[in-house]
């Protein structure tokens, strides 16, 4: 046997085969194939005893050295597979652009319900929802607007199919939150500090009306309230929304429901009362408010003699759309659900 020659034939034969191997498993395999019980240098080794003594000696030691060299290779190669694996995992993560989970946002009409409920709570507000379909009788009549009254046409009210009710009337998507006034007052709970913040329909749709709109109602019924403290309370929720710097105005107008009664505006806040394209005379019409009607209190079985109160309901998206630097002329943006509308705030 020509073993050196030999010898070293298995160790390039071992090598080459260990440089295409790709996984762990391949390295196994050839460790058995050289190492194993019925492995090539098993074989070998076999040979070997048949030599004689001298040789013997000779041959086995090579052997041995072989061994410990096939040894070695094995355990770098499969090292090498080892550290080429992580290689491969972390290259392929931490080189790859990672992919942002989606995290929404509640939608900007709910946030501005939760920035006006924060700002009424210190003043001792509670936020309470009503029937958004509702009797009539709630919505109009013991707001003192009998059915024949034109007053009630401004309000462009959507009638659910029902039978009428010899009482209430007919029911109807309530066409403002006014309905939570007598609700609240005939809980019999005083002195009261509403905040109804509701869904409301109106048969109207074009920049500045939807169908479908929230209002929030400010109600506060007590012994000696005043317009002072409607217009302290209005002032100091404008303040705390738009900023310290905006100011409002009270107009007359006539509700039926308060008296007197006022519309409220605020100071433009793209040219803060000097009159621009947007507001045209420095004012922006914010919603109504007033003093409660005495027969209101009736209705909700109050003593109009006892007790006096205010009243305030206006707009959500309006409202939002007024703060400064929302930019948002068509009220509709707020609903036509598209990201890239929604996702700027
Ligand atoms: C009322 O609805 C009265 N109930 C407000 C009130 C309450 C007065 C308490 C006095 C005491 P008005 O119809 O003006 O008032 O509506 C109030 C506000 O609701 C408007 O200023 C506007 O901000 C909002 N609003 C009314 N109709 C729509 C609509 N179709 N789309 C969006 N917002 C609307």
């Amino acid at each position: 046997m020509n073993d050196s020659l030999n010898l070293k034939n298995i160790k390039k034969g071992l090598e080459d085969k260990l440089k295409s191997v790709s996984t762990e498993q391949d390295i196994v395999s050839i460790q058995l194939e050289y190492l194993g019980k019925k492995g090539i240098l098993r074989e070998i080794f076999s040979k070997v005893l048949e030599l004689p003594e001298e040789q013997r000696k000779q041959q086995g030691e090579k052997i041995n050295n072989l061994k410990k060299e096939i040894e070695e290779l094995i355990t770098q190669y499969k090292d090498k597979i080892k550290g080429n694996k992580s290689l491969e995992y972390s290259d392929l993560y931490n080189s790859l652009p990672g992919k942002k989970p989606e995290i929404g946002h509640t939608h900007i009409i709910s946030q501005a319900i939760n920035e006006i409920i924060d700002i009424f709570k210190p003043l001792g507000f509670t936020r309470v929802r009503y029937p958004e379909i509702d009797w009539e009788y709630f919505a109009f009549e013991a707001l003192n607007m009998p059915e024949t009254h034109p007053a009630r046409d401004e309000w462009e009210t959507f009638f659910i199919e029902s039978p009428a009710d010899k009482k209430y009337g007919r029911m109807v998507i309530t066409p403002h939150t006014s309905n939570g006034q007598i609700r609240e007052m005939l809980k019999g709970n005083l002195p009261i500090r509403m905040l109804n913040i509701s869904r409301c329909g109106r048969k109207q749709i074009d920049n500045s009306h939807v169908p479908s709109f929230y209002q929030f109602e400010g109600l506060v019924v007590d012994k000696g309230i005043s317009t002072t403290h409607l217009i302290g309370v209005l002032d100091y929720f404008a303040k705390n929304f738009f900023g310290p710097d905006r100011k409002i105005r009270l107009r007359p107008y006539d509700f039926r429901f308060t008296e007197p009664s006022f519309e409220v505006d605020i100071d433009c806040g793209m040219c803060h009362g000097k009159g621009c394209k947007l507001c045209k005379d420095g004012w922006l019409e914010l919603g109504g408010a007033g003093m409660v009607h005495p027969d209101v209190l009736k209705a909700g079985g109050i003593n109009p003699e006892e007790y006096t109160g205010f009243a305030f309901g206006w707009g959500v998206e309006r409202t939002y759309m007024m703060k400064s630097g929302t930019k948002i002329d068509d009220i509709r943006y707020l609903f036509a659900n598209d990201l890239r509308f929604l996702e700027q705030f």
